[in-house]
């Protein structure tokens, strides 16, 4: 049996949320390189503009805040005006949310960390679907944790989130497999970015401290796996998460 013949990468739409900052700024910019054109989505506006500017013609920032239903389908209707209906979404924005023992996690902040991390994913993808099936092709990449995966301690509201975004990962994977719409999640363990805030040493020690490879993952090497997933190479795997975890990732 011949595989349908795949759409080729170059000349795609991209919508990467979070993009002005981090791993979802990574992203966007290993997208472009291959001719994608990148909508970079953020709620901070200065941020993602001035990453877009260095990307160049192709690509154009969004200010759209991922807990505003409104403002996500807002994005995505401007952003097929701008660029064109994107056939890949990647699910970058994402908060740590503040630290906490577990007795004395603030309800609101529970809330607040689930609504960008896991109501935020739900809303974008909700967007994307119905133009992604009548495309009949879609790539959709959502950035959980390794911390959905393992638990870690005192950020409750946190790995929750990114286990939720995992299991929503599966559901989406399944229901859409015969759609030609990949629905994958990315599971890293930590990278230096802006989401820790100001890292102390004694900090790093101890998110390192389960990393066989004893370092930080660096955004390159996160963008290098998202560039497979959501690219028409990756053709036969949905509602997975794929580990990039320097070995911590034990199943
Ligand atoms: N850095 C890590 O160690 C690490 C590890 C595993 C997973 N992740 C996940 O990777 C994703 C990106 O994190 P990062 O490390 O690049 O952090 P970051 O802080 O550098 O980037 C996050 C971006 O999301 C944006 N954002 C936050 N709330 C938003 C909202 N409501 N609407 C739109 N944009 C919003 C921020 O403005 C920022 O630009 C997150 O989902 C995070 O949970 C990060």
């Amino acid at each position: 049996m011949s595989l349908p013949e795949a759409p080729r990468l170059a000349g795609q739409v991209a919508v990467v949320t979070g993009a002005a900052s981090g791993l979802g700024l990574a992203m966007a910019q290993r997208l472009a390189t291959e001719g994608v054109r990148v909508a970079l989505w953020d709620r901070d506006t200065e941020g993602a503009t001035r990453a877009a500017s260095r990307l160049g013609d192709a690509a154009c920032a969004i200010t759209v805040d991922v807990t505003d239903t409104v403002s996500v389908r807002t994005g995505w209707a401007a952003t097929k005006a701008v660029l064109g209906t994107p056939a890949i979404l990647i699910n970058s924005a994402g908060i740590l949310g503040r630290s906490a023992a577990f007795a004395d996690y603030p309800e609101d902040e529970w809330q607040r960390v689930l609504d960008i991390n896991l109501n935020g994913t739900f809303r974008c993808c909700q967007a994307a679907v119905p133009d992604m099936v009548a495309a009949g092709y879609g790539r959709i990449v959502n950035i959980a944790s390794i911390a959905g995966k393992d638990g870690n301690p005192y950020v409750a509201g946190y790995v929750a989130s990114k286990a939720a975004v995992i299991g929503l990962t599966k559901s989406m994977g399944k229901e859409l497999a015969q759609r030609g719409v990949l629905v994958n999640a990315i599971a890293p363990s930590a990278s230096e970015t802006a989401i820790f805030g100001p890292l102390t040493d004694a900090y790093r020690q101890r998110l390192l401290a389960n990393v066989p490879m004893a370092r930080m993952v660096q955004p390159e090497e996160v963008a290098e796996l998202a560039l497979w997933l959501a690219s028409p190479a990756c053709s036969f795997s949905t509602g997975a998460t794929f580990d990039i975890s320097g070995g911590r990732a034990t199943y």
